[in-house]
């Protein structure tokens, strides 16, 4: 078995004229938790989806636990549990019915202690029985994240898993991850526009600007390279735009109204 969870060599991703990913290379170790930084629209949740087998490289290679996302498709989506950017929950069911699908999907084996578990863990559980699309955006964040530990997969992928979550669900996430990854060996790889979150618990980090990588490395040999105090001082000299790092902040703001304004409309 390879050391490495995630190899990535010279990944490219092309929309038309844009090239969203531009030959990155990296990889992630087995058991390692490990954050994909870099402003808005510098390719994080593009490489997600080629990780994930949802986009097709243009060119380049992936090897997840081993195997190819796009030759072999099923047995890689059955390694990871993935949180995405956006909701992906079916809002005409319940909370309990979209844990016992995604169960019965990935074969889980006696689900029903651990959706009861899960469930009390993001603190729905007294909510069920009720219709998702009656739930808040912080409630269906939460009941996302629940869903992809489901199946207690070797790797979890997490696109913003936080965003628009409040602190102590925050922690309780983060507390949760940090024993699966303690105890068996999850490899985590998450984005995050919080560096304060990366710093604290990534083991190591890739700042990704523009579809190419610019440091990679612990949080503390990243800052060091930068002669930064924290880990936004260093972002910020990397990518050096404290405007798009505003920018960054409107669009959160704008995709959390967003989707405040959708659970309404439902
Ligand atoms: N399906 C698509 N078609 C065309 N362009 C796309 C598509 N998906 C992404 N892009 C472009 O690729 C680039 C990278 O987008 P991506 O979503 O990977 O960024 P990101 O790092 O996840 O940003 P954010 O922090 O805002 O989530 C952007 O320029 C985006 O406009
Ligand atoms: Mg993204």
């Amino acid at each position: 078995m390879s050391d490495a969870m995630i190899e990535v060599i010279d990944l490219t991703k092309k929309f038309g004229d844009v090239t969203a990913v531009d030959a990155v290379s990296f990889s992630v170790k087995r058991g390692e938790i490990f954050a994909f930084l870099g402003p808005n629209g510098a390719g994080k949740s593009t490489t997600i989806k080629m990780l994930t087998t949802l986009l097709r490289p243009t060119s380049g290679t992936i090897r997840v636990n081993g195997l190819d996302p796009h030759k072999q498709a099923l047995a890689v989506r059955r390694s990871f549990g993935i949180v995405f950017q956006d909701p992906s929950l079916d809002d005409q069911l319940t909370a309990q019915e979209n844990m016992e699908i995604h169960g019965a999907l990935y074969k889980v084996k006696d689900a029903k202690p651990k959706i009861e578990r899960l469930l009390k863990f993001v603190d729905l559980y007294d909510r069920r029985k009720t219709q998702v699309q009656k739930f808040s955006g912080g409630m269906k964040r939460r009941l996302e994240i629940a869903r992809g530990l489901l199946h207690h997969p070797t790797i979890i992928f997490l696109d913003e898993p936080t965003l628009g979550l409040d602190p102590q669900t925050r922690n309780q996430m983060w507390a949760y991850l940090h024993e699966m990854n303690k105890n068996e060996g999850t490899t985590v790889f998450f984005t995050t526009h919080y560096m304060e979150e990366a710093d604290r618990n990534a083991q190591r980090i890739a700042i990704i600007d523009n579809g190419k990588i610019v440091a990679m490395g612990s949080p503390a040999e990243v800052k060091q390279s930068q002669n930064a105090e924290t880990l936004e001082d260093a972002f910020l000299a990397l990518t050096g735009h404290s405007i798009r790092e505003e920018d960054a902040s409107s669009t959160d703001r704008m995709r959390t109204m967003m989707r405040g304004f959708q659970n309404r409309r439902r």
